[in-house]
């Protein structure tokens, strides 16, 4: 959720006329009284540097009706004019958090369970079928992101700057890049549990997938070099459907790229550190090639499998989450 409270027209007319622009030094004056570092706002006020930002953040606040300040917006939706109570303001928060996150609504105090998809199949998928076995069981709130409907951008090389440049000097491009980061990672980080499901794509998991983890790992938010993740013993539940099996014995075992590697992404302790479970319906390609006619019951036993561990799993995580 994302909160941004409009009080620069109100500082500027506490200090000036209401019909007067800043003009000479006062600027610099008034970025001191804020705290601002006064070379670097001299810099940004030359170089135009937020011009952009700031023409983009009015426009977005006239949408939901300011007219005036202080105003506060909630993601981009909710706005309220003027000074407000606590209460008022949570009520706010509150509104916009249900609109956002219909499950979330009733008694329960749990957090979140964090559903990410990202089979390009939609309904048809194994692996989203699994994770319907799971989320039957699952008795609290879910946040739901579907890879395939909604792709997160591949990161880019604003992305990548952005994270060791100070906010002050992003370019509009790095500062976008970080607004999206850090959505994802504040909607990663809010979650109790965690239900991903990442079918086998060419030995590997899809790229919509890839693209959502390079956008969340980043160094002392999500993982640390000195420490543990601050999502550290979390439960995951990670659903990979595929075609073959990679099981022990089987032709291609070893050839699995995509389960060890996530394991290790999402498990070691020193990236985010998730308690991970793994459950991998097999042979999903059976029902459809005759040449596999003989590995039907295989594949059945491992459905049947599948869907009764995601089951139990809803409610051992349940009750960790609570
Ligand atoms: C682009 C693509 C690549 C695939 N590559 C593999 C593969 O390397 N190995 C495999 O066993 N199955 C492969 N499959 C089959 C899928 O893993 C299988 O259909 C699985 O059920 C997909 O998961 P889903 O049903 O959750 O979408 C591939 C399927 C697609 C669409």
């Amino acid at each position: 959720m994302k909160v941004e409270i409009w009080a620069e027209v109100e500082v500027v007319h506490r200090s000036f006329p209401p019909a007067g622009r800043l003009r000479g030094t006062e600027p610099l004056r008034l970025a001191g009284e804020l705290g601002l570092d006064r070379d670097l706002t001299r810099q940004a006020l030359t170089e135009r540097r937020h011009r952009s930002q700031v023409q983009e953040g009015v426009r977005r606040a006239r949408l939901p009706g300011a007219a005036g300040a202080p105003f506060t917006v909630v993601d981009g939706r909710y706005g309220v004019p003027g000074a407000q109570s606590g209460d008022a303001l949570l009520d706010l928060l509150r509104t916009a958090w249900d609109e956002t996150h219909p499950s979330s609504k009733g008694p329960t105090a749990m957090s979140y369970l964090l559903h990410i998809d990202s089979s390009s199949l939609g309904e048809a998928s194994v692996s989203r079928q699994v994770a319907r076995s799971f989320r039957d069981r699952w008795p609290g709130p879910v946040v739901h992101r579907d890879l395939a409907a909604s792709p997160v951008p591949h990161l880019t090389a604003a992305g990548v700057t952005a994270r060791d440049t100070a906010p002050s000097r992003h370019t509009p491009e790095q500062a976008g890049a970080q607004a999206l980061q850090d959505e994802l990672i504040e909607e990663f980080l809010g979650a109790g549990a965690y239900l991903f499901t990442v079918p086998m794509y060419n030995l590997s998991m899809p790229s919509a997938f890839k693209a959502w983890l390079d956008q969340i790992m980043v160094v002392d938010r999500t993982f640390s070099h000195t420490g543990a993740s601050p999502a550290a013993g979390r439960p995951a539940l990670l659903i990979s459907a595929r075609g073959g099996s990679y099981a022990p014995g089987a032709p291609r075992e070893g050839l699995d790229y995509l389960v060890p590697t996530l394991e290790t992404v999402l498990g070691h302790e020193d990236l985010l550190g998730l308690d991970v479970t793994t459950v991998t319906p097999e042979l999903t390609m059976a029902p459809h090639a005759p040449a596999l006619t003989s590995l039907l019951p295989l594949h059945e036993a491992s459905m049947t499998a599948a869907h009764d561990h995601a089951r139990a799993l809803a409610t051992a995580f349940a009750t960790r989450a609570a």
